[in-house]
Order: C-alpha cells, then sequence, then structure tokens
C-alpha cells in the first residue's frame, strides 16, 4: 500500500518535530504549534483564485526568485510569459520608484508530450549589496509586474537569520493553508524546498499545466524571496511511454540552480552560503554512487565548510542516500524520510 501525499507529508513533518525536540545542541524547541492535518485534501480546481492568471497582455506569471551565486549577492530572477517571448529584461534598483539598473536575461521553451510550455525567463542580476531591499520589474515594454525582496546579509558566523523547510507542498487545499501558515510568519526569509514541488506528475499525461499553475500558486511567496530548489521524485517526469526520456526536463526548464558558483557540474547538487549557514543540497534521483559526478563534487565540498565562518551546515536532501526503510514506496525503499 501506497503511503498517501499527506501522510508523507506528516511523516515529513513529525521527523522535523523530532528532530527538533531532541536536539541538544539548539534549545529553539517548538515554535509552531501548526500541523497539516493527516487526512488527503484534493487539489484545489484549475478556476481557483490563487491560480489566477495576471491581467494584462502577455503579462509575467508564475514569477520567482533563487539565490544566484555562492554568497548571496546575486539574485536568479525567472519568470513566465504566455503569449510570445516578450522581454527578458529585469528593472531593479533600491528606490522603490528609480529602478535605474537593468539586466537582460534569456528565455527557454520545453515540449512534453503534448504540452507546450509558455516562455520561461531566467535573468542573473548580479553585485548586489547586503542586506539591502531591492525592488524589481519584468515584463518590461508590455505588461509590467513589479515586485522586491531583500539580500541576505554578508555571511558570517555571528549573523542571525530565518529560514523556511517546505516540502511536498503540492496543490491541494492543504498545500495553500500550509503556505500561508508559512507566510504568516514575519521572521521567514527564505525557504529551503526539500523536492516534489506541483504533483503534476500525478495527472494523465503528467498534465504540465499544472507545473504553470504551482508556479502561480506560490508567486505570492516565490516572488519575494528565494526558494533553494532540491529536486524530489516528483520532478523526475521520466515517461518513456509518452516519449519522454529525459529525467527532470519540466523542472530543469522552470527552476534555476546556481550550481556553477560551487564548482558543481550537475544543477540538482550544489552549494550557497547564506548569513550563517553553509547550504548543500544533494539530488537523490541523480546517481550518487561511488565516482559518480555528484558523489564527486561532494568529496570536493565537504572539505570547503568552514564553521567558524559558517557554523551551520544544513544539507537538504528529498530523501536519504543510504538508509535502512523498508517501506515499498514509489519502488523505492528510501522514501520515508526526507531530512
Ligand atoms: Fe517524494
Amino acid at each position: 500500500m501506497e503511503l498517501s501525499k499527506n501522510m508523507r507529508n506528516s511523516i515529513f513533518l513529525i521527523l522535523l518535530a523530532s528532530l527538533v525536540l531532541s536536539s541538544t545542541r539548539c534549545k529553539g524547541g517548538v515554535t509552531s504549534t501548526y500541523r497539516r492535518r493527516l487526512e488527503a485534501s484534493v487539489d484545489m480546481p484549475l478556476d481557483s483564485d490563487v491560480f489566477r492568471v495576471p491581467a494584462g497582455y502577455n503579462a509575467p506569471q508564475q514569477v520567482h526568485i533563487t539565490q544566484g551565486d555562492v554568497d548571496g549577492n546575486a539574485v536568479i530572477v525567472s519568470w513566465v510569459t504566455p503569449d510570445e517571448p516578450g522581454s527578458s529584461v529585469v528593472l531593479y534598483g533600491t528606490s522603490k520608484h528609480n529602478l535605474d539598473k537593468m539586466k537582460t536575461g534569456k528565455h527557454t521553451q520545453y515540449k512534453y508530450y503534448n504540452y507546450t510550455s509558455g516562455f520561461i525567463h531566467h535573468c542573473t542580476i548580479r553585485h548586489l549589496k547586503f542586506d539591502t531591499k531591492y525592488y524589481y520589474a519584468v515584463g518590461i515594454g508590455q505588461t509590467v509586474r513589479k515586485f522586491w525582496f531583500k539580500t541576505p546579509p554578508e555571511v558570517g558566523p555571528d549573523v542571525p537569520y530565518t529560514f523556511g523547510i517546505i516540502g511536498d507542498l503540492g496543490q491541494t487545499y492543504d498545500s495553500n493553508t500550509t503556505l500561508s501558515h508559512y507566510e504568516s510568519n514575519p521572521k521567514a526569509e527564505t525557504v529551503l524546498y526539500v523536492g516534489d514541488l506541483s504533483y503534476a506528475d500525478n495527472y494523465p499525461d503528467h498534465d504540465n499545466n499544472r507545473w504553470d499553475s504551482w508556479a502561480r500558486f506560490v508567486e505570492r511567496s516565490t516572488a519575494y524571496q528565494p526558494w533553494i530548489w532540491a529536486a524530489g521524485n516528483h520532478e523526475l517526469d521520466f515517461e518513456p511511454s509518452l516519449g519522454e526520456k529525459e529525467p527532470f526536463k519540466p523542472f530543469k526548464h522552470r527552476y534555476q540552480t546556481p550550481y556553477r558558483a560551487s564548482d558543481s557540474t550537475g544543477p540538482f547538487w550544489y552549494s550557497v552560503k547564506r548569513a550563517s549557514a553553509h547550504i548543500i543540497v544533494l539530488s537523490t534521483y541523480s546517481a550518487y554512487g561511488k565516482y559518480t559526478p555528484q558523489y564527486r563534487w561532494l568529496e570536493e565540498e565537504l572539505p570547503k565548510v568552514n564553521r567558524s565562518e559558517t557554523p551551520w551546515l544544513i544539507v537538504l536532501v528529498h530523501s536519504p542516500w543510504y538508509n535502512s526503510n523498508t517501506l515499498p514506496l514509489h519502488g523505492r525503499r528510501d522514501h520515508a524520510c526526507h531530512v
């Protein structure tokens, strides 16, 4: 019997809670009484308000940002234009009324079975000041939409910073409750996302419209603070019966990572530093045996962790590489634990 998505979420939350409770070094204690209910809830219908397409011709949608370099001076801004490529320009600046800097990115597009994506833009803006609020605009020349984000403080051992952790979000009614709960915490500055984003692959033919709806749903957070992405099994979208033989195709086109900055050779394993944390992202669904590119990268990466600079080492992985779990989930024996 397969555990439901919500049960897995619950297991993850319980594990997280037990980690917090059993920690002797961290005296954080229980910071929230929020518990997502155990019963499975259904996906929100496509005409739900959370999936609403922004008004205006070719209006940018699905706006999201992530860290764009190792130290936090760069941000990757991504968005989708539905009707035509439009502009890949990001205007930005520290004054809301004077976006005096400009960077031009690139756009991409992909097909998945009978689905063709919109025009997916990615633009990396660099040389940002630490600990600074930036305003930015996309859709230049057509329907312009404006957002903002705050850069992290400079990396160092005594830099307080608050991360949220979310995984397996999906797009059910409970997903909306979970995201609202996260947003209700004014301290939360960056999301560590431990994989399984849209669950589009649960739909017939992996209906990629559900990738679009998910990104519109989370835009209310992802446009304003970085989400650090790790890949889960629901990002694989490997379906030879549909002629789809390239693993991670939708995820790779939609969600960029700054992997080259940490000398990684693949987009699903990389590292960033943020405030007082060194964050290593790994992929269980990419080869990780000895002598694989991922394994070799990790071997090179671990000695770079400098606890006097970043006392916190956080490793994001959707399911553990090595374990003794015997639950047969997704045909794998390693899926019931996420951290
Ligand atoms: Fe999963």
